[in-house]
Protein backbone atom coordinates (compact mmCIF):
# COMPACT_ATOMS: atom_id res chain seq x y z
CA UNK A 1 0.00 0.00 0.00
CA UNK A 2 2.74 2.41 1.48
CA UNK A 3 3.94 2.34 -2.37
CA UNK A 4 1.40 3.53 -4.38
CA UNK A 5 0.38 6.22 -2.01
CA UNK A 6 2.25 9.77 -2.79
CA UNK A 7 1.22 12.62 -0.60
CA UNK A 8 0.86 16.38 -2.25
CA UNK A 9 1.22 19.39 0.30
CA UNK A 10 -0.29 22.16 -1.39
CA UNK A 11 -2.91 19.90 -3.21
CA UNK A 12 -5.63 22.96 -3.15
CA UNK A 13 -3.10 25.26 -4.78
CA UNK A 14 -3.24 25.89 -8.60
CA UNK A 15 -0.36 23.49 -9.33
CA UNK A 16 -1.96 21.01 -7.08
CA UNK A 17 -4.61 21.01 -8.61
CA UNK A 18 -3.05 20.21 -12.02
CA UNK A 19 -0.73 17.54 -10.90
CA UNK A 20 -2.83 15.52 -8.41
CA UNK A 21 -5.56 14.23 -11.43
CA UNK A 22 -2.36 13.88 -13.48
CA UNK A 23 -0.82 11.68 -10.67
CA UNK A 24 -4.00 9.44 -10.33
CA UNK A 25 -4.51 9.12 -14.42
CA UNK A 26 -0.56 8.14 -14.80
CA UNK A 27 -0.35 5.83 -11.83
CA UNK A 28 -3.57 4.66 -10.21
CA UNK A 29 -1.94 5.72 -7.25
CA UNK A 30 -3.57 6.81 -3.96
CA UNK A 31 -2.95 10.86 -3.12
CA UNK A 32 -2.92 12.23 -0.13
CA UNK A 33 -3.84 15.79 -0.57
CA UNK A 34 -3.14 17.91 1.92
CA UNK A 35 -3.68 21.73 2.14
CA UNK A 36 -5.94 24.45 4.03
CA UNK A 37 -8.46 24.66 1.32
CA UNK A 38 -9.37 22.69 -1.62
CA UNK A 39 -11.85 24.76 -3.69
CA UNK A 40 -9.43 24.25 -6.67
CA UNK A 41 -9.21 20.49 -6.68
CA UNK A 42 -12.28 20.10 -8.35
CA UNK A 43 -11.65 16.03 -9.23
CA UNK A 44 -13.79 13.80 -6.85
CA UNK A 45 -11.78 10.76 -7.44
CA UNK A 46 -11.93 8.21 -4.79
CA UNK A 47 -8.20 7.83 -4.72
CA UNK A 48 -7.82 11.61 -3.45
CA UNK A 49 -7.42 11.38 0.27
CA UNK A 50 -8.19 15.36 1.42
CA UNK A 51 -6.22 15.86 4.59
CA UNK A 52 -6.83 19.23 6.00
CA UNK A 53 -3.63 20.70 7.58
CA UNK A 54 -1.02 22.84 7.49
CA UNK A 55 2.40 21.44 6.55
CA UNK A 56 4.23 22.87 9.42
CA UNK A 57 2.21 20.98 11.84
CA UNK A 58 3.98 18.05 13.12
CA UNK A 59 1.06 15.23 13.23
CA UNK A 60 0.77 16.38 9.71
CA UNK A 61 4.64 15.66 8.96
CA UNK A 62 4.21 12.36 10.82
CA UNK A 63 0.85 11.36 9.07
CA UNK A 64 2.58 11.94 5.37
CA UNK A 65 5.64 10.72 6.38
CA UNK A 66 4.18 7.10 7.26
CA UNK A 67 1.84 6.88 4.86
CA UNK A 68 3.86 7.76 1.64
CA UNK A 69 6.75 6.76 -0.80
CA UNK A 70 7.18 10.02 -2.25
CA UNK A 71 6.25 13.79 -0.81
CA UNK A 72 5.39 16.57 -3.41
CA UNK A 73 6.15 19.59 -1.94
CA UNK A 74 4.10 22.19 -3.44
CA UNK A 75 3.28 24.80 -0.90
CA UNK A 76 4.65 28.70 -0.72
CA UNK A 77 3.33 32.11 -0.81
CA UNK A 78 4.23 32.67 -4.33
CA UNK A 79 2.96 35.96 -5.35
CA UNK A 80 5.65 38.83 -6.10
CA UNK A 81 3.32 41.58 -4.15
CA UNK A 82 3.19 39.40 -1.00
CA UNK A 83 7.58 39.61 -1.04
CA UNK A 84 7.45 42.82 0.05
CA UNK A 85 4.62 43.68 1.67
CA UNK A 86 4.49 40.45 3.91
CA UNK A 87 7.80 39.05 3.62
CA UNK A 88 8.12 37.37 7.61
CA UNK A 89 5.09 34.79 6.12
CA UNK A 90 6.84 34.27 2.74
CA UNK A 91 9.97 33.23 4.19
CA UNK A 92 8.13 31.12 6.86
CA UNK A 93 6.05 29.35 3.87
CA UNK A 94 9.19 29.10 1.96
CA UNK A 95 11.59 27.60 4.26
CA UNK A 96 10.67 27.73 8.21
CA UNK A 97 7.95 25.83 7.84
CA UNK A 98 9.03 23.02 5.70
CA UNK A 99 12.38 22.27 7.85
CA UNK A 100 10.62 19.59 9.98
CA UNK A 101 9.61 18.05 6.59
CA UNK A 102 12.87 17.86 5.44
CA UNK A 103 14.00 16.47 8.15
CA UNK A 104 11.45 13.68 8.68
CA UNK A 105 11.48 12.64 5.27
CA UNK A 106 15.51 12.03 5.85
CA UNK A 107 15.40 10.33 8.54
CA UNK A 108 12.48 8.15 6.92
CA UNK A 109 13.98 7.41 3.92
CA UNK A 110 10.85 8.84 2.14
CA UNK A 111 11.82 10.44 -1.45
CA UNK A 112 11.05 14.41 -1.19
CA UNK A 113 10.10 16.23 -4.98
CA UNK A 114 10.45 19.66 -3.59
CA UNK A 115 8.90 22.70 -5.46
CA UNK A 116 11.19 25.70 -5.83
CA UNK A 117 11.16 28.49 -8.16
CA UNK A 118 13.01 29.82 -11.43
CA UNK A 119 12.88 33.20 -8.59
CA UNK A 120 16.11 31.24 -7.19
CA UNK A 121 17.90 32.42 -10.22
CA UNK A 122 17.09 36.08 -9.38
CA UNK A 123 17.47 39.33 -11.52
CA UNK A 124 19.67 37.59 -14.40
CA UNK A 125 20.82 34.61 -15.93
CA UNK A 126 25.01 34.91 -15.23
CA UNK A 127 27.00 32.32 -15.74
CA UNK A 128 29.20 31.05 -12.16
CA UNK A 129 31.77 33.66 -12.84
CA UNK A 130 29.46 36.64 -13.47
CA UNK A 131 29.36 36.98 -16.86
CA UNK A 132 25.78 37.51 -18.29
CA UNK A 133 24.22 34.19 -20.20
CA UNK A 134 21.46 33.79 -22.05
CA UNK A 135 19.63 30.82 -20.34
CA UNK A 136 19.31 30.05 -16.93
CA UNK A 137 21.36 26.73 -15.88
CA UNK A 138 20.80 24.59 -13.17
CA UNK A 139 24.28 23.70 -12.12
CA UNK A 140 26.49 26.05 -13.45
CA UNK A 141 24.58 29.65 -13.12
CA UNK A 142 25.04 31.61 -10.20
CA UNK A 143 22.36 33.27 -8.32
CA UNK A 144 22.20 37.15 -7.75
CA UNK A 145 20.24 38.75 -5.71
CA UNK A 146 18.83 42.37 -5.38
CA UNK A 147 20.26 44.31 -2.18
CA UNK A 148 17.92 43.26 1.06
CA UNK A 149 15.98 46.81 1.36
CA UNK A 150 14.72 45.41 -2.51
CA UNK A 151 12.23 43.00 -0.63
CA UNK A 152 11.12 41.34 -3.56
CA UNK A 153 14.10 38.53 -3.47
CA UNK A 154 12.93 37.34 0.43
CA UNK A 155 10.90 34.38 -1.54
CA UNK A 156 14.34 33.79 -3.80
CA UNK A 157 16.38 34.15 -0.82
CA UNK A 158 14.64 31.85 1.55
CA UNK A 159 13.48 29.10 -1.02
CA UNK A 160 17.99 29.26 -2.33
CA UNK A 161 18.43 28.26 1.53
CA UNK A 162 15.61 25.20 1.67
CA UNK A 163 17.49 23.92 -1.97
CA UNK A 164 20.70 24.32 0.29
CA UNK A 165 19.36 22.37 3.37
CA UNK A 166 17.56 19.46 0.96
CA UNK A 167 21.01 19.45 -0.58
CA UNK A 168 22.83 19.22 2.71
CA UNK A 169 20.56 16.38 3.62
CA UNK A 170 20.65 14.41 0.59
CA UNK A 171 24.48 14.82 0.53
CA UNK A 172 24.62 14.10 4.42
CA UNK A 173 22.16 12.98 5.61
CA UNK A 174 20.42 10.16 2.94
CA UNK A 175 17.68 12.24 1.98
CA UNK A 176 16.48 11.19 -1.53
CA UNK A 177 15.08 14.09 -3.35
CA UNK A 178 14.16 16.11 -6.75
CA UNK A 179 14.29 19.91 -6.68
CA UNK A 180 11.91 21.34 -9.45
CA UNK A 181 12.22 24.70 -10.61
CA UNK A 182 9.25 25.64 -12.49
CA UNK A 183 8.98 28.91 -15.14
CA UNK A 184 6.06 31.11 -15.47
CA UNK A 185 3.13 28.08 -15.72
CA UNK A 186 -0.09 29.31 -16.66
CA UNK A 187 -3.26 27.67 -16.87
CA UNK A 188 -6.82 27.18 -15.59
CA UNK A 189 -7.57 27.70 -11.82
CA UNK A 190 -4.32 30.15 -11.45
CA UNK A 191 -3.91 32.63 -8.30
CA UNK A 192 -7.86 34.36 -7.63
CA UNK A 193 -9.56 37.57 -8.76
CA UNK A 194 -9.29 40.56 -6.43
CA UNK A 195 -12.86 41.37 -5.20
CA UNK A 196 -13.98 38.03 -6.25
CA UNK A 197 -12.26 35.78 -4.67
CA UNK A 198 -9.11 36.61 -3.02
CA UNK A 199 -7.34 40.37 -2.61
CA UNK A 200 -4.03 41.97 -3.35
CA UNK A 201 -2.33 41.83 -6.64
CA UNK A 202 -2.12 38.07 -8.14
CA UNK A 203 0.64 37.16 -10.55
CA UNK A 204 0.25 39.01 -13.87
CA UNK A 205 -2.20 36.37 -16.13
CA UNK A 206 -5.07 36.93 -13.51
CA UNK A 207 -4.34 40.51 -13.20
CA UNK A 208 -4.52 41.28 -17.10
CA UNK A 209 -7.87 38.29 -16.79
CA UNK A 210 -9.39 40.40 -14.48
CA UNK A 211 -8.69 43.88 -15.67
CA UNK A 212 -9.87 42.26 -19.18
CA UNK A 213 -13.41 41.25 -17.20
CA UNK A 214 -14.00 44.19 -15.98
CA UNK A 215 -13.22 46.71 -18.58
CA UNK A 216 -10.05 47.98 -17.25
CA UNK A 217 -6.79 48.59 -18.74
CA UNK A 218 -4.36 46.20 -18.67
CA UNK A 219 -1.44 47.65 -16.55
CA UNK A 220 1.93 47.34 -18.10
CA UNK A 221 4.80 47.17 -15.25
CA UNK A 222 7.33 49.77 -16.17
CA UNK A 223 6.07 49.39 -19.95
CA UNK A 224 5.90 45.38 -20.33
CA UNK A 225 9.13 44.94 -21.81
CA UNK A 226 9.95 42.54 -19.16
CA UNK A 227 10.48 38.86 -20.68
CA UNK A 228 8.83 35.65 -19.31
CA UNK A 229 8.76 32.19 -20.71
CA UNK A 230 5.91 30.71 -19.87
CA UNK A 231 4.48 27.20 -19.96
CA UNK A 232 1.27 25.64 -19.60
CA UNK A 233 0.12 23.37 -16.36
CA UNK A 234 -0.42 20.31 -18.75
CA UNK A 235 3.28 20.19 -19.81
CA UNK A 236 4.01 20.68 -16.22
CA UNK A 237 2.21 17.38 -15.27
CA UNK A 238 4.12 15.36 -17.83
CA UNK A 239 7.07 16.38 -16.70
CA UNK A 240 6.05 15.76 -13.01
CA UNK A 241 4.56 12.22 -13.25
CA UNK A 242 8.19 11.57 -15.27
CA UNK A 243 10.07 12.78 -12.35
CA UNK A 244 7.98 10.40 -10.02
CA UNK A 245 8.40 7.57 -12.63
CA UNK A 246 12.40 7.95 -13.04
CA UNK A 247 13.27 8.19 -9.50
CA UNK A 248 16.96 6.83 -9.92
CA UNK A 249 17.72 9.47 -12.95
CA UNK A 250 16.30 12.16 -11.31
CA UNK A 251 17.91 11.58 -7.84
CA UNK A 252 19.96 14.84 -6.19
CA UNK A 253 18.89 16.65 -9.15
CA UNK A 254 18.09 20.14 -9.47
CA UNK A 255 15.44 20.26 -12.85
CA UNK A 256 14.30 23.12 -14.51
CA UNK A 257 10.70 23.09 -16.22
CA UNK A 258 9.87 25.80 -18.72
CA UNK A 259 9.04 26.52 -22.27
CA UNK A 260 11.87 28.38 -23.44
CA UNK A 261 9.90 28.87 -26.92
CA UNK A 262 7.73 30.70 -25.33
CA UNK A 263 9.18 33.58 -24.20
CA UNK A 264 7.61 36.82 -24.87
CA UNK A 265 7.39 40.25 -23.28
CA UNK A 266 4.69 41.01 -21.04
CA UNK A 267 3.30 43.73 -23.34
CA UNK A 268 3.50 41.26 -25.47
CA UNK A 269 1.45 38.54 -23.61
CA UNK A 270 -1.42 41.61 -22.54
CA UNK A 271 -2.13 41.57 -26.35
CA UNK A 272 -2.25 38.16 -26.57
CA UNK A 273 -4.49 37.57 -24.04
CA UNK A 274 -6.92 40.49 -25.62
CA UNK A 275 -7.22 38.96 -28.49
CA UNK A 276 -7.76 35.36 -27.37
CA UNK A 277 -10.31 37.42 -25.17
CA UNK A 278 -12.14 38.84 -28.24
CA UNK A 279 -12.76 36.06 -29.78
CA UNK A 280 -14.29 34.95 -26.52
CA UNK A 281 -16.26 37.41 -26.40
CA UNK A 282 -16.83 39.51 -29.57
CA UNK A 283 -19.12 42.09 -27.62
CA UNK A 284 -16.39 43.22 -25.63
CA UNK A 285 -15.01 46.85 -25.43
CA UNK A 286 -11.45 46.30 -27.31
CA UNK A 287 -8.76 46.59 -24.81
CA UNK A 288 -6.55 49.48 -23.99
CA UNK A 289 -3.39 49.10 -22.22
CA UNK A 290 -1.61 51.57 -19.69
CA UNK A 291 2.33 51.80 -18.33
CA UNK A 292 2.37 51.54 -14.43
CA UNK A 293 5.51 52.38 -12.49
CA UNK A 294 6.14 49.34 -10.44
CA UNK A 295 6.91 51.81 -7.15
CA UNK A 296 3.17 52.48 -7.88
CA UNK A 297 2.06 49.11 -8.72
CA UNK A 298 3.85 46.89 -5.81
CA UNK A 299 5.39 49.36 -3.70
CA UNK A 300 8.62 50.24 -2.61
CA UNK A 301 10.86 47.11 -2.11
CA UNK A 302 9.86 45.66 -5.28
CA UNK A 303 12.29 44.64 -7.87
CA UNK A 304 12.33 42.75 -11.14
CA UNK A 305 13.81 39.85 -13.62
CA UNK A 306 14.07 41.42 -17.46
CA UNK A 307 14.70 38.05 -18.81
CA UNK A 308 13.83 34.49 -17.51
CA UNK A 309 14.63 31.85 -19.96
CA UNK A 310 14.98 27.92 -18.79
CA UNK A 311 17.54 26.03 -20.00
CA UNK A 312 15.93 22.76 -20.20
CA UNK A 313 18.44 20.21 -21.50
CA UNK A 314 18.82 18.47 -18.19
CA UNK A 315 14.93 17.84 -18.14
CA UNK A 316 14.96 16.52 -22.13
CA UNK A 317 17.94 14.69 -20.75
CA UNK A 318 16.76 13.03 -17.86
CA UNK A 319 12.86 13.08 -18.83
CA UNK A 320 12.64 12.40 -22.42
CA UNK A 321 10.54 15.74 -22.50
CA UNK A 322 9.31 18.50 -24.24
CA UNK A 323 7.06 20.91 -23.47
CA UNK A 324 4.14 21.30 -26.56
CA UNK A 325 1.97 24.11 -25.93
CA UNK A 326 2.76 26.91 -27.21
CA UNK A 327 0.65 30.53 -26.24
CA UNK A 328 -1.81 30.15 -29.25
CA UNK A 329 -2.49 26.38 -28.14
CA UNK A 330 -2.70 27.95 -24.82
CA UNK A 331 -4.08 30.97 -24.25
CA UNK A 332 -7.52 30.17 -25.75
CA UNK A 333 -8.44 27.76 -23.09
CA UNK A 334 -7.71 29.72 -20.20
CA UNK A 335 -9.54 32.73 -21.43
CA UNK A 336 -12.25 30.06 -21.95
CA UNK A 337 -11.77 29.13 -18.27
CA UNK A 338 -11.55 32.82 -16.52
CA UNK A 339 -14.36 33.74 -18.38
CA UNK A 340 -16.56 30.71 -17.36
CA UNK A 341 -15.72 30.87 -14.00
CA UNK A 342 -15.57 34.54 -13.26
CA UNK A 343 -17.73 36.53 -16.25
CA UNK A 344 -21.19 36.41 -13.86
CA UNK A 345 -18.97 36.78 -10.33
CA UNK A 346 -17.03 39.90 -12.08
CA UNK A 347 -19.91 41.26 -13.45
CA UNK A 348 -21.68 40.89 -9.90
CA UNK A 349 -19.18 42.62 -8.70
CA UNK A 350 -18.85 45.67 -10.45
CA UNK A 351 -22.78 46.63 -10.31
CA UNK A 352 -22.26 46.00 -6.71
CA UNK A 353 -19.20 48.59 -6.98
CA UNK A 354 -21.68 50.91 -9.00
CA UNK A 355 -24.22 51.04 -6.73
CA UNK A 356 -22.10 51.63 -3.54
CA UNK A 357 -20.55 54.89 -5.83
CA UNK A 358 -24.01 56.34 -6.66
CA UNK A 359 -23.27 56.07 -10.19
C1 LIG B 1 6.42 34.86 -10.03
C2 LIG B 1 6.94 34.16 -8.79
O1 LIG B 1 7.74 35.00 -8.04
C3 LIG B 1 7.69 32.92 -9.10
O2 LIG B 1 8.03 32.21 -7.95
C4 LIG B 1 6.88 32.02 -9.93
O3 LIG B 1 7.66 30.91 -10.28
C5 LIG B 1 6.46 32.73 -11.15
O4 LIG B 1 5.77 33.94 -10.84
C6 LIG B 1 5.55 31.84 -11.92
O5 LIG B 1 4.43 32.24 -12.27
O6 LIG B 1 5.93 30.73 -12.17
P1 LIG B 1 7.02 36.74 -11.79
O7 LIG B 1 7.14 36.09 -13.13
O8 LIG B 1 7.85 37.95 -11.61
O9 LIG B 1 7.39 35.64 -10.68
O10 LIG B 1 5.51 37.13 -11.44
P2 LIG B 1 4.26 37.69 -12.23
O11 LIG B 1 3.36 38.30 -11.23
O12 LIG B 1 3.65 36.63 -13.07
O13 LIG B 1 4.84 38.88 -13.11
C7 LIG B 1 5.46 38.73 -14.34
C8 LIG B 1 5.81 40.10 -14.84
O14 LIG B 1 4.62 40.81 -15.18
C9 LIG B 1 6.57 40.99 -13.85
O15 LIG B 1 7.58 41.66 -14.53
C10 LIG B 1 5.51 42.01 -13.38
O16 LIG B 1 6.06 43.25 -13.05
C11 LIG B 1 4.62 42.11 -14.61
N1 LIG B 1 3.19 42.47 -14.33
C12 LIG B 1 2.49 41.84 -13.36
C13 LIG B 1 2.58 43.42 -15.13
O17 LIG B 1 3.21 44.04 -16.04
N2 LIG B 1 1.27 43.74 -14.89
C14 LIG B 1 0.54 43.12 -13.93
O18 LIG B 1 -0.67 43.45 -13.79
C15 LIG B 1 1.18 42.15 -13.14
Amino acid sequence: MRRSRISVLGAGGFLGSHIVPGLIERFGCEVDAVDISFDKLEDDDPRIRRVRGRVEDPAVVEEVTRRSSVVLSLTALCNPAQYSTIPLEVIDASFTHLLPLVKRCAERRIRLIHFSTAEVYGLRALAADGAPTAEMSEDSCGLLMGPIHKERWSYACAKQLLERVIWAHGEHAGLPFTLIRPFNTIGARMDYLPGVDGEGTPRVLACFMNQLLRGQPLALVDGGSQRRAFMSARDMVEAVCRVVERAKACDKQIINLGNPGNDISIAELAQQLATAFAHEIPHAAPARFESVAAADFYGPGYDDTYERVPDIKKARRLLSWEPQQTLADMLPEIVHDYVQRYGSRVEADCRNLRQASGA
